[in-house]
């Protein structure tokens, strides 16, 4: 088990408290979500944060709530409607298990469901995001641990142990809950995650202007470096991916992504995995098409090459054009479409499926521009 070193009595809790929302009242971040008792856009901007910077989240957070401004309009939305407005946001099934619980409530009355146990029911919401609204939304005690928060704990009790581990969480929960009042908990609760995202910092936090520095076990032991204890970095694989953009008459292949694959829910041009040293790229893609997708193809042309990271992935990605030998005839359970460029906008893709329409409407508008700049193998 975790050490806690830091005993929290009564006397320390008032102290914290108090100095807290002092300081919070000149300090806290005026973010679009905030003075918002609205728990439907309390619950739309937590979902956008998880993984998210604050920065990425505003023009998103504005456009979602322009196009679905309620809970009953995200409920009767389309699924591509909605993942088309996550478009670049990351982590897709954010968007999609946000219209299932929307239409999970509406199927249950409409009412938002208001305590920890009822949002825990809904997909998509865990314990942290269940305890933001309770606590934002509804002004109702309830604790929070997400990443500020988990930082600032763990220096707040020096703890040393991991604190994402089991153990590491159960002793932040435990410390979240005895520090959440009563009293407008929802402030509070803010001026926490304030606290960690501004002075509490991952690195070169600024404890001479924290003011709840007499409360920190991580300084008295000038352990702010080492605390929290750094994620253990996954090791960086290269990988070698290729698109094929496969043209028939005007118009491309393109698919729905699977359930259980990266970007499940979003469009994609046929994409495949390669083999390290690969020779022969071309008659090696022309082949997995016909067994992946049917068709029988030439590649005619290296458009581009781009270069991405998916977790531990940096991915080299060879940008194809092909054109259909004839037969067409398509063989892949996915769902699939033959859509010219004009038509790219309304589908949500991927963002490096993206990167590919927009190359292709570029080609379309500039022939040439590629060959003109030696790209080619
Ligand atoms: N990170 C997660 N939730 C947040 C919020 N409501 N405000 C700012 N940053 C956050």
């Amino acid at each position: 088990m975790p050490r806690t070193p830091t005993t929290i009595d009564s006397a320390w809790l008032r102290r914290f408290r108090t100095v807290l929302r002092r300081w919070h009242v000149g300090n806290g971040r005026a973010l679009p979500w905030r003075n918002c008792r609205d728990p439907y856009k309390v619950w739309i901007s937590e979902i956008m944060l998880q993984q998210t910077t604050v920065a990425a989240v505003k023009p998103y957070f504005e456009r979602f709530l322009k196009r679905f401004p309620t809970v009953a309009a995200l409920a009767a939305a389309d699924e591509a409607d909605v993942v088309r407005l996550w478009e670049g946001l990351g982590y897709y099934s954010r968007a999609r298990n946000l219209r299932k619980a929307a239409q999970a409530i509406v199927a249950n009355g409409g009412e938002f469901p208001a305590t920890v146990d009822e949002l825990l029911e809904l997909p998509g919401i865990g314990r942290y995001t269940a305890g933001a609204i309770v606590s934002f939304a509804f002004d109702r005690a309830a604790p929070i641990v997400e990443a500020n928060t988990l930082r600032l704990y763990s220096r707040l009790l020096g703890l040393r142990d991991d604190p994402r581990s089991t153990s590491g969480q159960r002793v932040l929960w435990s410390f979240a809950e005895k520090l959440v009042p009563t009293k407008s908990p929802g402030e509070f609760n803010q001026a926490l995650m304030d606290l960690g995202a501004t002075l509490c910092t991952p690195t070169d936090p600024r404890c001479d202007e924290c003011p709840v520095a007499s409360c920190c076990r991580a300084l008295a032991e000038q352990a702010q470096a080492d605390i929290p204890a750094a994620k253990r970095r996954p090791e960086i694989t290269e990988t070698h991916e290729a698109y094929v953009a496969i043209e028939s008459a005007g118009r491309y292949l393109i698919y729905r992504r699977p359930e259980g694959q990266r970007w499940a829910g979003l469009w994609d041009f046929p994409r495949f995995e390669l083999p390290t040293n690969v020779s022969g790229e071309r008659q090696l893609l022309e082949r997995r098409i016909a067994t992946d997708f049917g068709p029988r193809v030439t590649l005619t042309e290296r458009l581009t090459q781009l270069k991405h990271s998916v977790t531990r992935f940096r991915i080299t990605l060879d940008c194809w054009l092909a054109e259909t030998n004839g037969d067409c005839e398509l063989t892949t359970p996915h769902p699939t479409a033959w859509v010219t460029p004009s038509e790219f906008a309304r589908y949500p893709f991927s963002t490096t499926g993206r990167q590919l329409a927009e190359t292709l409407q570029h080609e379309l508008r500039e022939p040439n521009l590629f060959r003109a700049v030696g790209q080619n193998p």
